[in-house]
Protein backbone atom coordinates (compact mmCIF):
# COMPACT_ATOMS: atom_id res chain seq x y z
CA UNK A 1 0.00 0.00 0.00
CA UNK A 2 1.14 3.42 -1.00
CA UNK A 3 1.49 6.65 1.16
CA UNK A 4 -1.45 7.33 -0.75
CA UNK A 5 -3.95 5.06 0.13
CA UNK A 6 -2.67 4.98 3.36
CA UNK A 7 -3.95 8.99 3.71
CA UNK A 8 -7.69 7.82 2.45
CA UNK A 9 -7.80 5.04 5.75
CA UNK A 10 -10.58 6.65 7.97
CA UNK A 11 -9.29 8.04 11.43
CA UNK A 12 -8.89 5.06 13.85
CA UNK A 13 -11.28 5.98 16.17
CA UNK A 14 -14.33 6.24 14.02
CA UNK A 15 -14.59 2.37 14.07
CA UNK A 16 -12.97 1.48 17.43
CA UNK A 17 -13.65 -1.09 19.83
CA UNK A 18 -12.45 0.68 23.16
CA UNK A 19 -11.94 -0.96 26.66
CA UNK A 20 -12.93 0.90 29.58
CA UNK A 21 -10.24 0.65 32.27
CA UNK A 22 -11.23 1.14 36.17
CA UNK A 23 -7.90 1.41 37.18
CA UNK A 24 -8.28 0.71 41.02
CA UNK A 25 -10.35 -2.07 40.08
CA UNK A 26 -8.37 -3.65 37.33
CA UNK A 27 -5.28 -5.69 38.49
CA UNK A 28 -2.78 -4.35 41.58
CA UNK A 29 0.64 -5.13 41.38
CA UNK A 30 1.56 -4.09 44.89
CA UNK A 31 -0.73 -5.63 46.92
CA UNK A 32 -2.67 -2.52 49.07
CA UNK A 33 -5.93 -3.23 47.39
CA UNK A 34 -5.96 -0.36 44.96
CA UNK A 35 -5.19 -1.63 41.58
CA UNK A 36 -2.82 0.83 40.00
CA UNK A 37 -0.61 1.53 35.93
CA UNK A 38 2.17 -1.29 36.69
CA UNK A 39 -1.29 -3.64 37.20
CA UNK A 40 -2.45 -2.74 34.04
CA UNK A 41 0.69 -2.75 32.34
CA UNK A 42 1.04 -6.52 33.74
CA UNK A 43 -1.81 -7.45 31.90
CA UNK A 44 -1.24 -6.22 28.34
CA UNK A 45 -0.98 -9.26 26.54
CA UNK A 46 -4.65 -10.28 28.40
CA UNK A 47 -5.51 -6.67 26.63
CA UNK A 48 -3.80 -7.61 23.44
CA UNK A 49 -5.69 -11.49 23.36
CA UNK A 50 -8.84 -9.50 23.61
CA UNK A 51 -8.78 -7.42 20.45
CA UNK A 52 -9.70 -4.37 21.46
CA UNK A 53 -8.27 -0.92 19.66
CA UNK A 54 -7.80 1.24 22.41
CA UNK A 55 -7.81 2.08 26.32
CA UNK A 56 -10.24 4.20 27.79
CA UNK A 57 -8.28 5.02 31.25
CA UNK A 58 -10.76 6.35 34.01
CA UNK A 59 -9.63 8.95 36.09
CA UNK A 60 -5.74 7.69 37.53
CA UNK A 61 -5.17 11.43 38.88
CA UNK A 62 -4.29 12.50 42.55
CA UNK A 63 -7.70 12.04 44.28
CA UNK A 64 -9.20 11.73 47.67
CA UNK A 65 -11.94 9.15 46.02
CA UNK A 66 -14.96 11.36 46.97
CA UNK A 67 -15.90 10.03 43.67
CA UNK A 68 -14.16 7.50 42.56
CA UNK A 69 -11.32 9.68 41.31
CA UNK A 70 -13.61 12.16 39.07
CA UNK A 71 -12.53 14.75 42.12
CA UNK A 72 -9.06 15.63 40.83
CA UNK A 73 -6.68 17.18 43.28
CA UNK A 74 -3.99 17.25 40.30
CA UNK A 75 -4.86 16.49 36.63
CA UNK A 76 -1.30 16.24 35.33
CA UNK A 77 0.31 13.70 37.93
CA UNK A 78 -0.73 10.43 38.79
CA UNK A 79 -2.25 9.43 42.22
CA UNK A 80 0.66 8.06 44.43
CA UNK A 81 -1.42 5.07 45.04
CA UNK A 82 -1.19 4.30 41.39
CA UNK A 83 2.26 4.35 40.35
CA UNK A 84 4.08 7.48 38.54
CA UNK A 85 4.76 9.27 36.06
CA UNK A 86 7.27 6.78 34.50
CA UNK A 87 4.27 4.23 35.28
CA UNK A 88 2.22 6.13 33.35
CA UNK A 89 4.91 6.35 29.83
CA UNK A 90 5.68 2.50 30.05
CA UNK A 91 1.66 1.68 29.99
CA UNK A 92 1.42 4.18 27.21
CA UNK A 93 4.50 2.12 25.44
CA UNK A 94 3.01 -1.31 26.62
CA UNK A 95 0.10 0.00 24.71
CA UNK A 96 1.16 0.93 22.05
CA UNK A 97 4.06 -1.65 21.11
CA UNK A 98 1.20 -4.07 21.18
CA UNK A 99 -1.18 -1.84 18.51
CA UNK A 100 -3.16 -0.24 21.19
CA UNK A 101 -4.23 2.90 21.91
CA UNK A 102 -4.89 5.09 24.74
CA UNK A 103 -7.69 7.81 25.20
CA UNK A 104 -7.65 9.09 28.99
CA UNK A 105 -10.56 10.57 31.34
CA UNK A 106 -10.59 14.38 31.41
CA UNK A 107 -12.92 16.26 34.25
CA UNK A 108 -13.18 19.90 33.28
CA UNK A 109 -16.15 20.69 34.98
CA UNK A 110 -14.82 20.48 38.57
CA UNK A 111 -11.82 19.63 40.31
CA UNK A 112 -11.61 18.26 43.83
CA UNK A 113 -11.96 20.10 47.01
CA UNK A 114 -8.00 19.26 47.55
CA UNK A 115 -7.50 20.68 44.36
CA UNK A 116 -4.17 23.65 44.94
CA UNK A 117 -6.75 26.63 43.35
CA UNK A 118 -9.82 25.37 45.72
CA UNK A 119 -7.53 25.59 48.69
CA UNK A 120 -6.08 28.70 47.61
CA UNK A 121 -9.68 29.98 47.52
CA UNK A 122 -10.29 28.86 51.05
CA UNK A 123 -7.52 30.46 52.29
CA UNK A 124 -8.56 34.01 50.11
CA UNK A 125 -10.96 36.61 50.75
CA UNK A 126 -14.58 36.27 49.77
CA UNK A 127 -14.26 38.60 45.84
CA UNK A 128 -10.73 37.76 45.97
CA UNK A 129 -9.42 36.12 42.40
CA UNK A 130 -8.97 33.40 44.27
CA UNK A 131 -12.46 32.63 44.70
CA UNK A 132 -12.87 33.44 40.87
CA UNK A 133 -11.71 30.15 39.58
CA UNK A 134 -15.10 28.59 41.10
CA UNK A 135 -18.46 29.69 41.71
CA UNK A 136 -18.85 31.49 45.18
CA UNK A 137 -22.03 33.46 46.37
CA UNK A 138 -23.76 34.43 49.19
CA UNK A 139 -26.01 33.15 51.49
CA UNK A 140 -29.70 33.90 51.47
CA UNK A 141 -32.14 34.57 54.27
CA UNK A 142 -30.77 37.10 57.21
CA UNK A 143 -27.75 36.13 57.98
CA UNK A 144 -26.74 34.61 54.76
CA UNK A 145 -27.25 31.23 56.33
CA UNK A 146 -29.31 29.62 53.84
CA UNK A 147 -27.95 28.31 50.13
CA UNK A 148 -28.09 31.13 47.17
CA UNK A 149 -30.43 28.90 45.08
CA UNK A 150 -32.58 25.95 45.79
CA UNK A 151 -31.00 24.20 43.12
CA UNK A 152 -29.83 20.08 43.83
CA UNK A 153 -26.67 18.39 42.85
CA UNK A 154 -26.63 15.63 40.28
CA UNK A 155 -26.29 13.05 43.59
CA UNK A 156 -28.34 14.32 45.63
CA UNK A 157 -28.91 17.34 48.84
CA UNK A 158 -27.71 20.80 48.19
CA UNK A 159 -25.70 22.10 45.14
CA UNK A 160 -24.22 24.57 47.37
CA UNK A 161 -21.48 24.04 50.23
CA UNK A 162 -21.25 26.90 52.80
CA UNK A 163 -17.34 27.66 53.25
CA UNK A 164 -15.95 29.25 57.14
CA UNK A 165 -16.07 32.83 56.48
CA UNK A 166 -20.10 32.62 55.24
CA UNK A 167 -19.82 32.00 51.39
CA UNK A 168 -21.31 29.09 49.49
CA UNK A 169 -19.98 27.17 46.30
CA UNK A 170 -21.86 25.40 43.64
CA UNK A 171 -20.93 22.00 43.38
CA UNK A 172 -23.28 20.13 40.63
CA UNK A 173 -21.99 16.73 42.09
CA UNK A 174 -20.24 15.79 45.65
CA UNK A 175 -19.45 18.18 48.17
CA UNK A 176 -16.04 17.59 47.40
CA UNK A 177 -16.20 18.64 43.64
CA UNK A 178 -16.68 22.43 43.39
CA UNK A 179 -17.33 23.01 39.81
CA UNK A 180 -15.22 25.34 38.17
CA UNK A 181 -16.08 29.41 36.31
CA UNK A 182 -15.25 28.78 32.99
CA UNK A 183 -15.59 31.76 32.18
CA UNK A 184 -12.19 32.15 33.99
CA UNK A 185 -9.21 32.59 31.75
CA UNK A 186 -7.04 31.05 33.73
CA UNK A 187 -9.34 27.61 33.83
CA UNK A 188 -9.25 27.64 30.17
CA UNK A 189 -5.44 28.04 30.02
CA UNK A 190 -4.97 25.44 32.65
CA UNK A 191 -6.82 22.67 30.53
CA UNK A 192 -5.33 23.79 27.41
CA UNK A 193 -2.11 22.99 29.75
CA UNK A 194 -3.32 19.77 30.61
CA UNK A 195 -4.31 18.40 27.39
CA UNK A 196 -0.98 19.16 26.07
CA UNK A 197 0.59 17.39 28.40
CA UNK A 198 -1.30 14.34 28.00
CA UNK A 199 -1.07 14.33 24.37
CA UNK A 200 3.08 14.85 24.43
CA UNK A 201 3.04 11.85 26.79
CA UNK A 202 1.81 10.00 23.67
CA UNK A 203 -1.98 9.77 24.61
CA UNK A 204 -3.97 9.23 21.43
CA UNK A 205 -7.49 10.73 22.75
CA UNK A 206 -9.72 12.18 25.62
CA UNK A 207 -13.06 11.44 26.86
CA UNK A 208 -14.95 14.76 28.27
CA UNK A 209 -16.39 14.10 31.57
CA UNK A 210 -19.72 16.05 31.80
CA UNK A 211 -19.07 17.77 28.43
CA UNK A 212 -22.20 19.74 28.66
CA UNK A 213 -21.94 21.78 31.97
CA UNK A 214 -19.04 23.86 31.87
CA UNK A 215 -19.91 27.04 31.26
CA UNK A 216 -22.58 28.41 33.07
CA UNK A 217 -24.89 32.08 33.20
CA UNK A 218 -24.33 33.01 37.15
CA UNK A 219 -25.99 36.64 35.99
CA UNK A 220 -28.40 37.18 39.41
CA UNK A 221 -31.23 37.06 40.08
CA UNK A 222 -30.46 32.91 39.70
CA UNK A 223 -33.40 31.36 38.95
CA UNK A 224 -35.10 28.27 41.39
CA UNK A 225 -34.96 24.56 40.52
CA UNK A 226 -38.37 24.86 39.08
CA UNK A 227 -37.75 27.48 37.19
CA UNK A 228 -34.49 25.94 35.32
CA UNK A 229 -36.50 22.97 34.40
CA UNK A 230 -39.11 24.77 32.58
CA UNK A 231 -36.63 26.42 30.09
CA UNK A 232 -36.29 25.05 27.19
CA UNK A 233 -32.69 23.36 26.21
CA UNK A 234 -31.98 25.86 23.31
CA UNK A 235 -28.37 26.60 24.29
CA UNK A 236 -29.34 29.70 25.89
CA UNK A 237 -30.20 27.45 29.40
CA UNK A 238 -28.14 29.22 32.37
CA UNK A 239 -26.53 25.93 33.55
CA UNK A 240 -26.84 23.20 30.94
CA UNK A 241 -25.61 22.70 26.83
CA UNK A 242 -25.02 26.10 26.35
CA UNK A 243 -23.71 26.98 23.12
CA UNK A 244 -21.31 28.97 24.62
CA UNK A 245 -19.23 25.48 25.86
CA UNK A 246 -18.53 25.45 22.08
CA UNK A 247 -15.96 28.18 22.05
CA UNK A 248 -14.05 25.69 24.56
CA UNK A 249 -13.99 22.79 22.58
CA UNK A 250 -12.95 24.87 19.65
CA UNK A 251 -9.62 26.04 21.20
CA UNK A 252 -9.29 22.68 22.34
CA UNK A 253 -9.90 21.46 18.69
CA UNK A 254 -7.03 23.50 17.92
CA UNK A 255 -4.74 21.72 20.50
CA UNK A 256 -6.01 18.04 19.22
CA UNK A 257 -5.47 18.88 15.28
CA UNK A 258 -2.05 20.45 16.35
CA UNK A 259 -0.53 16.76 16.72
CA UNK A 260 0.26 14.27 14.38
CA UNK A 261 -1.83 12.05 14.08
CA UNK A 262 -4.79 14.47 15.78
CA UNK A 263 -5.69 13.63 18.86
CA UNK A 264 -9.47 12.59 19.73
CA UNK A 265 -11.91 12.88 22.03
CA UNK A 266 -15.35 11.62 22.95
CA UNK A 267 -18.04 13.71 24.46
CA UNK A 268 -20.12 12.66 27.44
CA UNK A 269 -22.88 14.70 27.05
CA UNK A 270 -26.16 14.39 28.33
CA UNK A 271 -27.87 16.38 26.15
CA UNK A 272 -31.23 16.59 23.65
CA UNK A 273 -30.61 14.20 21.02
CA UNK A 274 -30.99 16.77 18.47
CA UNK A 275 -28.37 18.85 20.46
CA UNK A 276 -25.38 16.17 20.36
CA UNK A 277 -24.45 16.49 16.91
CA UNK A 278 -22.81 20.23 18.36
CA UNK A 279 -20.20 17.65 20.55
CA UNK A 280 -19.65 15.54 17.69
CA UNK A 281 -18.62 17.66 14.99
CA UNK A 282 -15.42 17.85 13.54
CA UNK A 283 -15.15 21.46 14.68
CA UNK A 284 -15.71 20.81 18.69
CA UNK A 285 -15.12 17.48 20.18
CA UNK A 286 -15.76 14.87 17.41
CA UNK A 287 -17.01 12.17 18.66
CA UNK A 288 -20.25 11.77 21.69
CA UNK A 289 -21.43 8.90 23.66
CA UNK A 290 -25.23 7.63 22.62
CA UNK A 291 -26.43 5.83 26.06
CA UNK A 292 -29.38 4.79 24.09
CA UNK A 293 -28.35 1.37 23.76
CA UNK A 294 -27.51 1.15 27.67
CA UNK A 295 -30.85 2.48 28.26
CA UNK A 296 -32.79 0.43 26.35
CA UNK A 297 -34.59 -2.96 27.51
CA UNK A 298 -33.64 -6.46 25.60
CA UNK A 299 -35.91 -5.74 22.59
CA UNK A 300 -35.84 -5.96 19.06
CA UNK A 301 -38.30 -2.44 18.50
CA UNK A 302 -36.28 -1.00 20.80
CA UNK A 303 -32.77 -1.69 19.82
CA UNK A 304 -33.74 -1.44 15.93
CA UNK A 305 -35.19 2.58 16.68
CA UNK A 306 -32.16 3.55 18.85
CA UNK A 307 -29.66 1.87 16.08
CA UNK A 308 -31.46 3.90 12.89
CA UNK A 309 -31.74 6.82 15.03
CA UNK A 310 -27.73 7.19 16.32
CA UNK A 311 -27.04 6.52 12.56
CA UNK A 312 -29.15 9.44 10.88
CA UNK A 313 -27.80 11.30 13.55
CA UNK A 314 -24.11 10.92 13.56
CA UNK A 315 -24.66 11.45 9.57
CA UNK A 316 -25.70 14.70 10.59
CA UNK A 317 -22.75 15.74 12.38
CA UNK A 318 -20.13 13.27 10.29
CA UNK A 319 -19.05 11.49 13.19
CA UNK A 320 -19.57 8.13 13.25
CA UNK A 321 -21.85 6.59 16.09
CA UNK A 322 -20.83 5.31 19.03
CA UNK A 323 -22.61 2.37 21.24
CA UNK A 324 -22.28 1.56 24.69
CA UNK A 325 -23.86 -1.17 27.13
CA UNK A 326 -21.85 -1.20 30.45
CA UNK A 327 -20.15 1.41 31.92
CA UNK A 328 -18.96 2.27 35.44
CA UNK A 329 -21.65 4.26 35.63
CA UNK A 330 -24.82 1.69 35.37
CA UNK A 331 -25.87 -1.54 36.47
CA UNK A 332 -23.92 -4.27 34.26
CA UNK A 333 -25.98 -5.32 31.36
CA UNK A 334 -25.64 -9.37 31.93
CA UNK A 335 -27.65 -7.69 35.31
CA UNK A 336 -30.46 -5.16 33.28
CA UNK A 337 -31.37 -8.12 30.83
CA UNK A 338 -31.70 -10.44 34.21
CA UNK A 339 -34.29 -8.17 36.28
CA UNK A 340 -38.00 -8.69 35.34
CA UNK A 341 -38.16 -4.65 34.74
CA UNK A 342 -34.84 -3.12 33.64
CA UNK A 343 -34.44 0.51 34.63
CA UNK A 344 -37.03 0.86 36.62
CA UNK A 345 -37.77 1.98 39.96
CA UNK A 346 -39.95 -0.48 42.66
CA UNK A 347 -43.26 1.14 41.20
CA UNK A 348 -42.23 0.32 37.66
CA UNK A 349 -41.50 4.20 36.63
CA UNK A 350 -38.32 4.78 35.14
CA UNK A 351 -35.54 5.85 37.21
CA UNK A 352 -34.08 9.12 36.75
CA UNK A 353 -30.16 10.36 37.05
CA UNK A 354 -28.42 13.34 35.18
CA UNK A 355 -32.42 14.40 33.62
CA UNK A 356 -32.86 11.21 31.63
CA UNK A 357 -34.10 7.68 32.02
CA UNK A 358 -31.56 5.89 33.78
CA UNK A 359 -30.97 2.34 35.66
CA UNK A 360 -31.58 1.78 39.15
CA UNK A 361 -27.87 0.87 41.13
CA UNK A 362 -27.30 -2.33 42.70
CA UNK A 363 -30.23 -3.69 45.00
CA UNK A 364 -30.50 -7.28 46.14
CA UNK A 365 -33.54 -8.51 43.26
CA UNK A 366 -34.70 -12.19 44.04
CA UNK A 367 -35.86 -12.26 40.79
CA UNK A 368 -32.65 -11.70 38.94
CA UNK A 369 -32.06 -14.55 36.34
CA UNK A 370 -28.73 -14.94 36.07
CA UNK A 371 -28.60 -17.14 32.97
CA UNK A 372 -30.92 -15.57 31.35
CA UNK A 373 -29.37 -12.17 32.00
CA UNK A 374 -25.92 -13.76 30.74
CA UNK A 375 -27.07 -15.05 27.64
CA UNK A 376 -28.88 -11.83 26.54
CA UNK A 377 -26.29 -9.71 27.15
CA UNK A 378 -23.59 -11.48 25.02
CA UNK A 379 -26.29 -11.48 22.38
CA UNK A 380 -26.90 -7.76 22.71
CA UNK A 381 -22.99 -7.45 22.67
CA UNK A 382 -22.32 -9.27 19.66
CA UNK A 383 -25.32 -7.76 18.24
CA UNK A 384 -23.27 -4.21 18.77
CA UNK A 385 -20.28 -5.23 17.88
CA UNK A 386 -21.98 -5.75 14.10
CA UNK A 387 -23.14 -2.32 13.79
CA UNK A 388 -20.87 0.54 12.02
CA UNK A 389 -19.26 3.22 14.43
CA UNK A 390 -17.61 2.67 17.83
CA UNK A 391 -18.15 0.08 20.57
CA UNK A 392 -17.45 0.91 23.81
CA UNK A 393 -16.99 -1.95 26.60
CA UNK A 394 -16.19 -1.82 30.04
CA UNK A 395 -14.11 -4.21 32.15
CA UNK A 396 -15.96 -7.53 33.29
CA UNK A 397 -18.39 -7.30 30.79
CA UNK A 398 -16.12 -9.47 29.12
CA UNK A 399 -16.54 -12.05 32.05
CA UNK A 400 -20.12 -11.70 32.50
CA UNK A 401 -19.96 -10.57 35.10
CA UNK A 402 -23.03 -9.55 37.07
CA UNK A 403 -23.39 -6.29 39.02
CA UNK A 404 -22.67 -7.33 42.80
CA UNK A 405 -25.98 -6.29 45.06
CA UNK A 406 -24.84 -7.78 47.84
CA UNK A 407 -22.06 -4.75 49.01
CA UNK A 408 -22.65 -3.93 52.72
CA UNK A 409 -23.60 -0.49 53.31
CA UNK A 410 -20.39 0.04 55.53
CA UNK A 411 -18.03 -0.63 52.63
CA UNK A 412 -19.86 1.21 49.85
CA UNK A 413 -18.13 4.30 48.10
CA UNK A 414 -20.07 5.86 45.66
CA UNK A 415 -21.33 9.32 46.87
CA UNK A 416 -24.62 8.56 45.23
CA UNK A 417 -25.33 5.97 48.17
CA UNK A 418 -24.46 8.18 50.69
CA UNK A 419 -27.04 11.34 49.61
CA UNK A 420 -29.94 9.90 48.15
CA UNK A 421 -29.04 8.39 51.76
CA UNK A 422 -29.25 5.09 51.04
CA UNK A 423 -32.29 4.83 48.57
CA UNK A 424 -30.24 4.44 45.32
CA UNK A 425 -27.28 1.71 45.77
CA UNK A 426 -24.86 4.00 44.27
CA UNK A 427 -22.53 2.73 41.29
CA UNK A 428 -20.33 0.30 43.33
CA UNK A 429 -21.68 -2.84 41.94
CA UNK A 430 -20.14 -2.22 39.06
CA UNK A 431 -16.83 -1.19 40.09
CA UNK A 432 -15.53 -4.29 42.34
CA UNK A 433 -12.21 -5.20 41.50
CA UNK A 434 -12.20 -7.72 38.58
CA UNK A 435 -11.50 -11.69 39.40
CA UNK A 436 -8.17 -13.48 37.55
CA UNK A 437 -8.21 -16.22 39.28
CA UNK A 438 -10.83 -18.83 40.74
CA UNK A 439 -8.82 -18.40 44.08
CA UNK A 440 -6.02 -16.65 45.96
CA UNK A 441 -6.98 -13.25 48.53
CA UNK A 442 -8.60 -11.34 46.03
CA UNK A 443 -9.42 -13.49 42.95
CA UNK A 444 -6.20 -12.73 41.48
CA UNK A 445 -6.70 -9.11 41.23
CA UNK A 446 -3.61 -8.46 43.63
CA UNK A 447 -1.80 -10.08 46.65
CA UNK A 448 -3.75 -9.28 49.24
CA UNK A 449 -7.16 -7.36 49.41
CA UNK A 450 -9.98 -5.63 46.95
CA UNK A 451 -11.14 -2.18 48.33
CA UNK A 452 -14.46 -3.54 47.22
CA UNK A 453 -15.42 -6.98 48.69
CA UNK A 454 -15.39 -9.51 45.53
CA UNK A 455 -18.36 -12.25 46.22
CA UNK A 456 -17.86 -15.91 46.21
CA UNK A 457 -19.78 -16.32 42.39
CA UNK A 458 -16.56 -13.91 41.07
CA UNK A 459 -14.71 -17.43 40.88
CA UNK A 460 -16.64 -18.66 38.27
CA UNK A 461 -15.73 -15.79 35.75
CA UNK A 462 -12.66 -15.47 36.56
CA UNK A 463 -10.27 -14.80 33.95
CA UNK A 464 -7.97 -18.02 33.86
CA UNK A 465 -10.48 -20.50 33.82
CA UNK A 466 -12.27 -18.55 30.93
CA UNK A 467 -9.49 -18.77 28.91
CA UNK A 468 -9.66 -22.10 28.58
CA UNK A 469 -13.18 -22.94 28.47
CA UNK A 470 -14.11 -22.70 24.63
CA UNK A 471 -17.83 -21.80 25.58
CA UNK A 472 -16.99 -18.94 28.13
CA UNK A 473 -17.73 -15.25 27.63
CA UNK A 474 -14.88 -14.24 27.47
CA UNK A 475 -13.66 -16.69 24.62
CA UNK A 476 -16.90 -15.67 22.35
CA UNK A 477 -15.24 -11.60 23.01
CA UNK A 478 -12.04 -12.60 21.86
CA UNK A 479 -13.37 -14.74 19.01
CA UNK A 480 -15.86 -11.79 18.19
CA UNK A 481 -13.26 -9.16 18.31
CA UNK A 482 -10.93 -10.93 15.88
CA UNK A 483 -13.58 -11.42 13.58
CA UNK A 484 -14.77 -7.55 13.42
CA UNK A 485 -11.25 -6.90 12.65
CA UNK A 486 -11.51 -8.92 9.90
CA UNK A 487 -15.06 -8.33 8.81
CA UNK A 488 -15.12 -4.60 8.77
CA UNK A 489 -16.37 -2.23 6.00
CA UNK A 490 -17.96 0.92 5.34
CA UNK A 491 -20.15 2.76 7.90
CA UNK A 492 -23.23 1.84 6.53
CA UNK A 493 -25.87 -1.01 7.35
CA UNK A 494 -29.19 -2.14 5.58
CA UNK A 495 -31.99 -3.80 7.29
CA UNK A 496 -33.35 -7.34 6.46
CA UNK A 497 -37.05 -8.02 7.51
CA UNK A 498 -37.34 -11.51 9.32
CA UNK A 499 -40.88 -11.05 8.98
CA UNK A 500 -40.66 -11.82 13.62
CA UNK A 501 -40.90 -8.63 15.12
CA UNK A 502 -38.81 -10.16 18.14
CA UNK A 503 -35.84 -10.90 14.98
CA UNK A 504 -33.49 -8.48 13.90
CA UNK A 505 -31.47 -8.35 11.34
CA UNK A 506 -29.33 -6.41 9.33
CA UNK A 507 -26.38 -6.64 6.76
CA UNK A 508 -23.00 -4.19 6.55
CA UNK A 509 -22.06 -3.22 2.81
CA UNK A 510 -19.79 -6.18 2.61
CA UNK A 511 -22.32 -9.18 3.22
CA UNK A 512 -21.43 -9.04 7.29
CA UNK A 513 -24.75 -9.91 8.54
CA UNK A 514 -25.84 -9.85 11.83
CA UNK A 515 -28.87 -11.59 13.02
CA UNK A 516 -30.18 -11.42 16.90
CA UNK A 517 -33.48 -13.47 18.31
CA UNK A 518 -34.58 -11.30 21.15
CA UNK A 519 -37.59 -13.41 21.76
CA UNK A 520 -37.88 -16.86 23.09
CA UNK A 521 -38.77 -18.70 19.98
CA UNK A 522 -36.08 -20.41 17.93
CA UNK A 523 -35.95 -18.75 14.12
CA UNK A 524 -35.52 -21.02 11.21
CA UNK A 525 -32.01 -20.04 9.63
CA UNK A 526 -31.13 -20.79 6.01
CA UNK A 527 -27.74 -19.80 6.17
CA UNK A 528 -26.05 -22.88 7.44
CA UNK A 529 -23.06 -23.40 4.99
CA UNK A 530 -22.04 -19.50 5.33
CA UNK A 531 -22.11 -19.33 8.92
CA UNK A 532 -19.15 -17.97 10.79
CA UNK A 533 -20.14 -17.37 14.30
CA UNK A 534 -22.72 -17.53 16.88
CA UNK A 535 -23.63 -17.41 20.88
CA UNK A 536 -24.35 -21.32 21.06
CA UNK A 537 -22.12 -22.26 17.97
CA UNK A 538 -23.24 -23.39 14.17
CA UNK A 539 -26.90 -24.41 14.10
CA UNK A 540 -29.84 -24.72 11.64
CA UNK A 541 -32.21 -22.36 14.41
CA UNK A 542 -31.19 -19.57 15.55
CA UNK A 543 -32.41 -20.12 19.57
CA UNK A 544 -34.46 -17.15 21.61
CA UNK A 545 -31.58 -14.44 23.22
CA UNK A 546 -29.00 -15.53 20.46
CA UNK A 547 -27.16 -13.56 18.06
CA UNK A 548 -25.43 -15.24 14.84
CA UNK A 549 -23.13 -13.32 12.44
CA UNK A 550 -22.85 -14.72 8.94
CA UNK A 551 -21.10 -13.95 5.22
CA UNK A 552 -23.44 -13.51 2.23
CA UNK A 553 -23.91 -11.96 -0.35
CA UNK A 554 -28.08 -10.97 -0.51
C1 LIG B 1 -19.53 11.52 34.92
C2 LIG B 1 -18.80 10.26 35.33
C3 LIG B 1 -19.25 9.88 36.71
C4 LIG B 1 -18.92 11.00 37.66
C5 LIG B 1 -19.51 12.33 37.19
C6 LIG B 1 -18.91 13.49 37.91
O1 LIG B 1 -20.90 11.31 34.78
O2 LIG B 1 -19.01 9.26 34.39
O3 LIG B 1 -18.64 8.70 37.15
O4 LIG B 1 -19.43 10.71 38.92
O5 LIG B 1 -19.25 12.54 35.82
O6 LIG B 1 -17.58 13.69 37.54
Amino acid sequence: MGPDATAELPPWWRQAVVYQIYPRSFADANGDGLGDIPGIISRADYLLALGIDAVWLSPFYPSALADGGYDVADYRDVDPRLGTLADFDALVEALHSRGMRIVVDIVPNHTSDLHPWFQEALAAAPGSPARDRYIFREGTGPDGSEPPTDWHSMFGGSAWERVPGGQWYLHNFAIEQPDLDWSSEEVRDDFVRTLRFWSDRGVDGFRIDVAHMLTKDMTEPLLSRHELAELPRDGQHPMIDRDDVHEVYAEWRNVFDSYDPPRTAVAEAWVDKERVPLYASAESLGQAFNFDLLQADFDAAQFRTVVQDNLDLAATSGSSSTWVLSNHDVVRHATRYGLPHPGRDAEGNPARKHGVDWVLSGGTDPELDREGGERRARAATLFMLGLPGSSYLYQGEELGLHEVAEIPDADRQDPTFFRSPGVDKGRDGCRVPLPWSPDGPSFGFGDDGSHLPQPPWFAAHAVSGQESDPGSTLRLYQRGLELRGILQTDESLEWVETGRADVLHFRRPNGWNVMTNFGTEPYPLMVDEALLFSVGGPQHDLPGATTVWFTRES
